[in-house]
């Protein structure tokens, strides 16, 4: 059996995971708690660890898991900018998954979208109060209105479509265009300028960290709608509450918020809320926030178990080779063993 410690366990994942365990030869042990330097000796005699968006898998956490003979840190998600892969390199195999569902975090951006602009979350509350004015409800038509959407990946490519479907005008902004797709890049001062809704679906790194700041927001047309179903440190809360406050920006959608790693996914209510940036923007009215959902529907559960679970078994069972492994290497094609079936390490 594979020993894995399996780090923020949410009652969601154990049905997903727990089906694949016998068959699988996996052993998991669920934990509640995030991975950190200090909960990190929980892994001690596990051959894996299954991980999540907001643990804490940096130097200190890694040079720990090595220690203890963790040969392998499985990912359940796509983005990894929480783990250290450079420090990972030649200890520690990084796997991920790529993709699970697409469709769920552009459809969850959608929902957003068109739940703020047609008010929807406010008359669901005023019609469960049997008030049934329209006050205040005035919305706007998405159709011949211009999305920008910045990272034209999976998710972004398919939110296009969507917004496509709406009538809208579509431009684009990436490092690495596409060629031959037919969308219409900009550069992103222009995307800045020409756009009413803004949708991030690029990686966070270094070079996307505040890509809308105080400059940014500037730039943009007054009354524009940010979407981000990203990663939170695309965007400068702070800038962006400022925005808000001018009536520069018209409205905000958060799934994800640069300082959510202690407070989303858990019950909160009942606590006062010590983040005071975060509390002041879901005070807005023009602000939605969801906490990292946007993954969350049956599809994209039961593709990340199978895809986490292909990946621990193919690493065991091929000498350590696995499709999904990621490293600092990676995207870069002169250097990048794994393009040449080989394990990065
Ligand atoms: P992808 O890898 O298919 O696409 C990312 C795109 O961003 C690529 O086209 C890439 O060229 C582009 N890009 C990279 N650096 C850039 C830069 N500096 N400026 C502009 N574009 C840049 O990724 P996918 O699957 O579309 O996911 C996008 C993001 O969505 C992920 O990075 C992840 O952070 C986030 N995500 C959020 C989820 C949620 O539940 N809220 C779930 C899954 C992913």
């Amino acid at each position: 059996m594979i020993k894995t410690a399996f780090f923020d366990t949410k009652s969601y994942d154990i049905p997903s995971f727990s089906q694949y365990s016998v068959q699988s030869g996996i052993e998991y042990k669920f934990l509640e708690t995030k991975l950190t330097e200090d909960t990190a000796e929980l892994a001690r005699g596990c051959d894996a660890v299954c991980v999540f968006v907001n643990d804490t898998v940096n130097a200190a956490v890694i040079d720990k898991l090595y220690e203890y003979g963790v040969k392998i840190i499985a990912l359940r998600c796509a983005g990894y900018n929480n783990v250290d892969i450079r420090r990972a390199y030649g200890k520690v195999h990084v796997v991920h998954v790529p993709a699970y569902s697409p469709y769920a975090v552009a459809e969850h951006t959608a929902a957003l979208l068109l739940t703020s602009i047609r008010r929807i979350h406010k008359a669901y509350n005023r019609t469960r109060d049997f008030n049934f004015s329209l006050n205040g409800l005035t919305g706007f038509d998405l159709h011949g209105k211009t999305a920008g959407i910045i990272g034209t990946g999976k998710i972004g490519c398919i939110f296009m479509d969507i917004c496509r479907g709406f009538g809208m005008n579509v431009i684009a902004y990436d490092l690495f265009p596409r060629e031959g797709s037919g969308i219409e890049y900009v550069s992103l001062q222009e995307l800045f300028e020409r756009s009413d809704i803004i949708s991030l679906h690029c990686p966070l790194t270094e070079e996307t960290r505040h890509l809308i700041n105080e400059q940014a927001i500037e730039k943009m047309k007054k009354g524009v709608v940010i979407l981000n179903t990203s990663r939170g440190g695309l965007i400068d809360a702070e800038a962006l509450l400022q925005g808000l406050r001018a009536r520069k920006v018209g409205a905000a959608c958060l799934d994800v918020y640069e300082e959510e790693a202690d407070i989303f996914f858990e019950d909160r209510s009942g606590h006062i809320l010590d983040d005071e940036l975060l509390s002041r923007l879901i005070s807005l009215p023009n602000v939605i926030v969801t906490s990292h959902q946007a993954f969350l529907t049956e599809e994209a559960l039961q593709n990340i178990a199978e895809t986490t679970v292909g990946n621990i078994r193919s690493f065991f069972d091929n000498d350590g080779i696995c499709q999904n492994e990621l490293c600092y290497h990676c995207g870069n094609i002169q250097e990048c063993r794994k393009a040449r079936k080989e394990r990065c390490f």
